[in-house]
This record gives structure tokens, C-alpha cells and sequence, in this order.
């Protein structure tokens, strides 16, 4: 006898459909092979399965039983796969049959782990399952009872979500009523808490100001200043500005988490851009990603968000330096014996340190106690490469003791959420029509290439010639001009301004990168 049952492989962060086929034959002495390029985890699923059966009251057949899984030129890796051959066994077993009328196995995208007593286990990159079953045109999946909800974001799809094998199996004999999983209500601008709001930090005039551009441009920044300033403080608050996460956006995050197994089953979908901060012991692949069973690094795990590098002269200096062709390319293509695959990594880049080891180089009022050499290596931590891929620069005082106890009325992350958003969908409109010499979407105008840059960054005569002049008095590399074109943009859309003006030049060029000195 022989089963079908479809399933689907992660890779990457898509996913490919994969037939199971299960072949029960009579001939033979009794056996149980799995074929089809399957790992470790792939073998040891006839150990889980085999319990699963006898804990939930199922006869395993003793034949010669054949699992193939097709394509057999394609990796499967991990559990998931458990249940499609379950199913199969049943299938092909006559201990259930596929009735078209209730429930047609046939047109069903079928994935999840078995627990040894027959209940089934969450499992990663569900969702992209469920992407993939929705293109195909496939009609349902089962998934375990936590994936379920993430299953069922994706509208048009039934879900069914039984906690256990034997559930299922009543399900199938119609001893049990089915109920699909309702499709959760997908609220972008709920969920939205901060840490901080902005109306919290007083002070600080400038470099709020500076949030508020690299929020509305999708600009990196990087700020400098002694211990207490308030840059900790600073970044935290800086999700409290972002725009709402879209849809699509969302779905894309979700996506990431799901293959990296951090969703959890009553938080389906990310709602909230991501906000990462990984300490400076964080090694290479915790902060690119790779392994053997991909798991996405902190770089795409703040896809769409924020990577936030607090004392970033603390990192290993070959970590900051790593980050460099990610900052570039916005993605990561991590290679491996199966393969290579490519996950994006589109993030705003938030860094902060001190001027120098003890923190008080360049106080007014306490002196600094590092050796000459210690600063020059701890300032060799962070690379020219390096710093030329950050758009804003900018040095924080220490906050005054006069604004800290005063009372004043400051605005609050609301009120600059809404210019944000604002500028932001003047980007959005720009950059609708397809870009200048590029395959991938451009949301902001911290992406835009050359050619975009000549196309959108029209400046007004008082303007260029502003420009001109800093660029031979201040010593302005090309990238160094680009880069103050792309953030005047940004500071034009916020004052919603057609044309890039003198004053969106001015304010630019303050946030480039000072000689270290
Ligand atoms: N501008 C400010 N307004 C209100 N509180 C501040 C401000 N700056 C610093 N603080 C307070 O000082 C603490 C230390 O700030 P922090 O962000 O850790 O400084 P840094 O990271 O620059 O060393 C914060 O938790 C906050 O309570
Ligand atoms: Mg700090």
C-alpha cells in the first residue's frame, strides 16, 4: 500500500514542497528506512514515530514500510517531518482513510514533531509553510496545536491544529468534530510599549532631533559621549519613534522569527519593530547567523528594526568589521555543506561609546585617566569602513543638572512618531515607481543608490552652492557627499520640502563624522 502525503523543507526562509511517500509492503521481513537526503533529526523520527504509535493506541505495521521524501536531491532537515509520516503509516495502514467530503488529505500541507506519548511539539518556520501552501494553492495544513495561530495569519488558509496524534486520528474517523483555527486579528499599532518615552529624557535637544532623522530615513547613527549622558537611555526609546511595522513588513519579520524559533504560540506575529541588542561578547555567528541548522543571527533578527551596539569600542574589533558587507548589502548569504542561503538584514544601525576607556576625555569638569595609548587602540576598535557606512555622528554632552530637575514641556514619542511616519510615507511614494538600476524594493532614503540619489536629491542653487563649498573647504570624500544628500533628503522630507534647501544642507553636514581627535 502507498501513502502520499505532502510536507514542505525550510530553506532559508522559504520553503519548498516535499512529498512523503510511504510504502508498506508485506513482502520481505519487517523494516523502516527513511531515503531522501534526511539528517540526523530526519532518522531519529521513526524511533519518535514508532512510540507515538504505540502510546496513542495505532498498530505500527510490521512490514517492510519505505519512507521516500521528494525530492531526493533536496535537504530535509529536523522533526517535522514526524507527523506527515505518521500520517502515512495510518494512511497507508487502512487505519484512516482521506474522505474528500470532511477532510481530503490530498490538497493538505501536513508538518509537525512527535513527543514519544503521541502529543505533538510546536516546530519552527511554520509560517513560511503556510506562505508556501497559499501560493500552491493549497487548501489546509495541519500543524501542531502552538503553531496553529501562526499557521492561520496567512488569510484563506484552514488550519487545523490538534494537540496529539490520537486527536487527529479521531478527527479523521469523525469520531471528533473539526474546528479550524480562527485567524488571529492582526493589530500593527497594538502591542506598541516602550522602555522609555521621549517626553522622559530631558535635554538632550540635539540628539533627539538626530533620532528623529535617522527614524524618519532609516539613517545609522552613532553616538558619542561620557557615561550618564543618557545614550543608553537615548536608544531605548528610539522603537517610540519608529513608524508602525506594515503588513508586509510584519510578515517578513514574523518569518525570520519563525524559522528561528522565537515565536511563541499566543504571540504569532511580530507586530512591533525588532529592537537588538546583543552584548559585545556576542560571537560571529550569534551575530551574523549560520550554524548548521541556520538560525538567523542578530543582524536579520533585527530585520526591519533596529541593531542597537551599546559601547560598540567594547566589541571585538573583527566583529564590527564583519558587520560592514551586511551594512551594505542589507542581507547576509551564509554558506554551508548543503548550500548557501540568503537572509535579509535590513536594519537601522544604533551604536554608542564612550570617547574614551574611562569615558572623560573632553570633560570640562573631571579629567580623564587613560593612557595615551589606550585610547589611541581603543579608538583603532572602530574602523574609517567602518564608521563611513553610519549617516549620523553625533557627540552627546552630559545632560545638565539644571534641565534634568526642571519641568519642561517636552514632546512626547507620539507627536515625533507622527512627523516620522509622515516623512516616511513621502519616501514610500518616491521611491513607488521601479529603482534606478536595482532589484530590491528601496523604503527609505538611507537605501537609495547613486543613481537614486542624482534622481530625488534636487537642491536648490542656494543649496548646491552650499554643498560645494563644504566639499572642498571640509574635505568631503564622495562618500562622505552622498551621504550628506541622502540625510538632507531625509531632513527636507520632514519639512516637507520638495527640493533640498540650505538650511536641509547645513543641518546635514553637522552630522558627519568629526576627525577623531
Ligand atoms: N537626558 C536625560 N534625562 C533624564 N534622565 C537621564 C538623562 N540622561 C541620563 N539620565 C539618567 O541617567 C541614567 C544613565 O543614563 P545612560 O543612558 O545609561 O547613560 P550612558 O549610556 O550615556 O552612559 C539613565 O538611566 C537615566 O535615568
Ligand atoms: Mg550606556
Amino acid at each position: 500500500m502507498l501513502a502520499k502525503i505532502i510536507s514542505a523543507a525550510n530553506i532559508g526562509l522559504d520553503a519548498n514542497l516535499v512529498t512523503c511517500e510511504i510504502d508498506i509492503s508485506s513482502q520481505g521481513l519487517p523494516s523502516f528506512t527513511i531515503v531522501g537526503l534526511g539528517d540526523r533529526a530526519v532518522e531519529e523520527s521513526k524511533e519518535r514515530v514508532r512510540a507515538a504509535f504505540r502510546n496513542s493506541g495505532a498498530e505500527f505495521p510490521l512490514h517492510r514500510i519505505t519512507v521516500n521524501l521528494a525530492p531526493a536531491d533536496m535537504p530535509k532537515e529536523g522533526p517535522a517531518y514526524d507527523l506527515p509520516i505518521a500520517l502515512g503509516l495510518l494512511l497507508a495502514s487502512g487505519q484512516v482513510i482521506s474522505n474528500p467530503e470532511k477532510l481530503d488529505l490530498e490538497n493538505t500541507l501536513i508538518a509537525g514533531e512527535l513527543s514519544l506519548d503521541g502529543s505533538l511539539r510546536k516546530i519552527n518556520g511554520v509560517l513560511p509553510l503556510a506562505i508556501l501552501a497559499k501560493t500552491r494553492g493549497i487548501k489546509r495544513m495541519i500543524v501542531p496545536k502552538d503553531n496553529g495561530v501562526e499557521a492561520a495569519i496567512i488569510e484563506g488558509l484552514e488550519v487545523l491544529a490538534p494537540e496529539s496524534l490520537q486527536q487527529l486520528v479521531r478527527i479523521l474517523l469523525g469520531q471528533e468534530s473539526l474546528e479550524f483555527v480562527e485567524r488571529p486579528v492582526i493589530n500593527l499599532e497594538d502591542g506598541l510599549s516602550y522602555e522609555y518615552d521621549f517626553s522622559q529624557i530631558k535635554g538632550q535637544e540635539s540628539a533627539k532631533r538626530a533620532l528623529e532623522i535617522s527614524a524618519a530615513g532609516g539613517h545609522n547613527i552613532l553616538l558619542k559621549g561620557p557615561p550618564g549622558a543618557g545614550k543608553t537611555m537615548l536608544a531605548r526609546s528610539f522603537p517610540s519613534i519608529l513608524p508602525p511595522l506594515t503588513f508586509e513588513e510584519a510578515i517578513e519579520v514574523t518569518k525570520i522569527y519563525s524559522i528561528a524559533g522565537l515565536l511563541d504560540s499566543n504571540n504569532s506575529l511580530v507586530t512591533t519593530r525588532p529592537f537588538r541588542s546583543p552584548h559585545h561578547s556576542a560571537s560571529y555567528v550569534g551575530l551574523l547567523g549560520g550554524g548548521n541548522n541556520i538560525r538567523p543571527g542578530e543582524i536579520s533578527l533585527a530585520h526591519r528594526g533596529v541593531l542597537f551596539l551599546d559601547e560598540v569600542a567594547e566589541f571585538p574589533r573583527q566583529s564590527v568589521e564583519s558587520l560592514r558587507q551586511p551594512l551594505e548589502d542589507r542581507r547576509i548569504t551564509i554558506s554551508r555543506a548543503s548550500g548557501s542561503i540568503s537572509l535579509p538584514a535590513q536594519f537601522v544601525l544604533f551604536a554608542a561609546r564612550n570617547p574614551c576607556p574611562c569615558g572623560f576625555l573632553g570633560d570640562k569638569k573631571r579629567n580623564c585617566a587613560c593612557m595615551p595609548g589606550q585610547i589611541a587602540k581603543y579608538k583603532r576598535r572602530i574602523s574609517g569602513p567602518f564608521l563611513d557606512r553610519i549617516d549620523i555622528y553625533l557627540e552627546v554632552p552630559p545632560v545638565e543638572v539644571e534641565k534634568l530637575s526642571a519641568d519642561l514641556e517636552v514632546e512626547s514619542s507620539a507627536e515625533i512618531r507622527k512627523k516620522v511616519t509622515a516623512a516616511r510615507k513621502i519616501q514610500l511614494d518616491r521611491f513607488k515607481g521601479p529603482p534606478a538600476g536595482r532589484a530590491g524594493k528601496i523604503l527609505t532614503n538611507s537605501e537609495m543608490g547613486n543613481k537614486d540619489i542624482k534622481e530625488h536629491c534636487t537642491l536648490t542653487q542656494e543649496g548646491l552652492d552650499l554643498l560645494k563649498m563644504a566639499v572642498s573647504s571640509l574635505n568631503l570624500s564622495a562618500r562622505g557627499y552622498h551621504r550628506v544628500l541622502k540625510l538632507s533628503r531625509t531632513i527636507a522630507d520632514l519639512a516637507t520640502s520638495e527640493n533640498i534647501q540650505a538650511e536641509h544642507i547645513a543641518e546635514a553636514l553637522q552630522y558627519r563624522a568629526r576627525e577623531e581627535s
